[in-house]
């Protein structure tokens, strides 16, 4: 049965291709992030192993988040990770996880493209298809990509003033 909801069908379709395709961004990062997590190594490595993890469990809410509006406005959310690779914005296997370092810069570099990507999203997601739910629902999303992506650079930041003042770096 079709949700009746005040926003057209074909609105419907676009705005859930555009949760699809983040959901996709989503799920791309989040195994990036565990990969992250197992695979860090260096003097903050137990800080980072933990920080990963908070943000990995922050963005399975989120990836089950996505896909149930997708449910929510009548169409089905992808499901398998070949779809997920098809439609991502996010590169995979082309990463530069060499140095804690730039681990770090690789996942704040994703968290950035998801920002920026969202930002564009909801101009048109409340000005065109007039469906503010999801837009105040992908704001929200966005806001914790934010803080992600401060906790990462702030880590960054702490690792090249370590390196700086002539301290080892963390690698
Ligand atoms: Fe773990």
């Amino acid at each position: 049965m079709k949700p009746t909801i005040g926003i057209p069908d074909n609105d419907l379709k676009e705005v859930a291709t555009l949760l699809n395709i983040l959901l996709a961004d989503e799920y791309v990062l989040f195994t990036k992030t565990r990969n992250a997590h197992w695979n860090i190594t260096g003097l903050s490595f137990y800080e980072m192993h933990k920080l990963f993890q908070s943000q990995y469990e922050a963005m399975d809410i989120m990836i089950d988040d996505i896909a149930e509006r997708v449910r929510s406005l009548g169409h089905f959310a992808l499901g398998s990770l070949k779809d997920f690779l098809t439609v991502t914005n996010l590169s995979e296997g082309k990463d530069d996880f060499s140095s804690s370092e730039q681990m770090i810069q690789s996942l704040l570099n994703d968290h950035e493209t998801i920002i920026r990507m969202i930002r564009n999203d909801i101009i048109p997601i409340s000005d065109k298809y007039k469906d503010l739910g999801t837009a105040d629902f992908v704001t929200g999303l966005m806001e914790q990509h934010e803080k992600i992506s401060w906790m990462l650079r702030s880590s960054v930041y702490y690792v090249e003033t370590e390196t700086e003042s002539g301290k080892t770096a963390i690698n």
